[in-house]
């Protein structure tokens, strides 16, 4: 009988790990009560500005009086602390070990495994388990006090990461898609929007970035093509949710941590970011009408 009472330490190790997580999920959703709007940004592409987007949105949410995080959910390349100019700010813990995200202009909170990490430019060579319970513990254990709106921002494509916080986040406002005009990134972004489908996940609605660029002369060129997003729109059934352009001044701002529509309010870009801040509290605070 005495054999049947002795648990093997492997299993109780398996045990303890199980007791972990159970725990870590407990605090995430503890965490995720106290914010109001949870909006992930997601795109089957690289490179099509989904940070750009998400610390836009942001600072646009702040500025119309909304209480405001981030949470840079990409560990291989976190771009936001540079963006939203908190790049080498120091992450401080409270005594009971939750971690207090770093305050970027116009009182936006941000956490970001790249303020983490010791050196820019050091990359994280992890496997995707890694990355993940990184996303995980970054979620339980932030203290974002509470909050309108949380936006996390996505690396490219439909993975372990996008996977994790559909997942984990059981009550996600839904997401808000990214694309650029070029076919190649409408095809991909077609699988962002299966993928979010599969998961149950709400589809905010598309944002088409880098639509066009304006000459002084006033003529506008399509770089790379014209009206992908609202063909998207029309052939998946999702909100149209407005056009921003190419403005070489944008790439500056982000690359100096400034918020492009308070440097230029009176650029297209600016009041496309603003208009889009709107359209969302519109859509999302009178309750995903559709
Ligand atoms: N409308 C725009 N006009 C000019 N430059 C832009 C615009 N949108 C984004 N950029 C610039 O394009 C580059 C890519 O943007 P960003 O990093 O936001 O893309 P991303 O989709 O997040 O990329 P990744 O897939 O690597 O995460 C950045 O240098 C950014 O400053
Ligand atoms: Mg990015």
């Amino acid at each position: 009988m005495e054999s049947q009472q002795r648990i093997p330490p492997e299993v109780k190790a398996r045990i303890e790990a199980f007791k972990k997580i159970r725990e870590q999920e407990k605090k995430i959703q503890e965490n995720m009560k106290k914010i109001k709007y949870k909006v992930a940004i997601l795109s089957g592409k690289g490179g099509v500005g989904k940070s750009f987007v998400t610390a836009s949105l942001a600072f646009a949410m702040s500025y119309l009086g909304r209480k405001v995080g981030v949470l840079d959910a990409d560990i291989y390349g976190p771009s936001i602390p540079k963006m939203m100019g908190v790049q080498g700010e120091t992450v401080m813990a409270t005594t009971d070990g939750r971690i207090i995200p770093v305050t970027a202009p116009l009182g936006v909170k941000v956490l970001s495994i790249g303020l983490l990490l010791p050196q820019e430019d050091v990359p994280v060579i992890w496997r995707g388990t890694l990355s993940t319970s990184a996303i995980r513990e970054m979620l339980a254990y932030a203290d974002w006090g509470t909050l309108d709106y949380l936006f996390i921002d996505l690396p490219p494509g439909t993975g372990d990461e996008q996977l994790t916080i559909a997942q984990l986040i059981r009550d996600l406002t839904g997401t808000i898609i990214v694309t650029i005009p070029s076919d190649v990134s409408r095809v991909v972004v077609a699988k962002a929007i299966n993928f979010a489908r599969k998961m149950n996940v709400d589809i905010i609605g598309v944002v088409e970035n880098m639509s066009y660029f304006e000459c002084p002369d006033g003529s506008k060129h399509y770089i790379f093509g014209e009206g992908a997003a609202k063909k998207i729109s029309e052939q998946y059934g999702v909100r149209f949710l407005g056009e921003i352009p190419i403005d070489p001044r944008i790439s500056r701002a982000n690359d100096a941590g400034e918020p492009f529509f308070v440097k230029y309010p009176d650029s297209k870009a600016s009041k496309a970011i603003l208009e889009l801040a709107e359209k969302i509290v519109e859509i999302v605070e009178k309750n995903m009408d559709r």
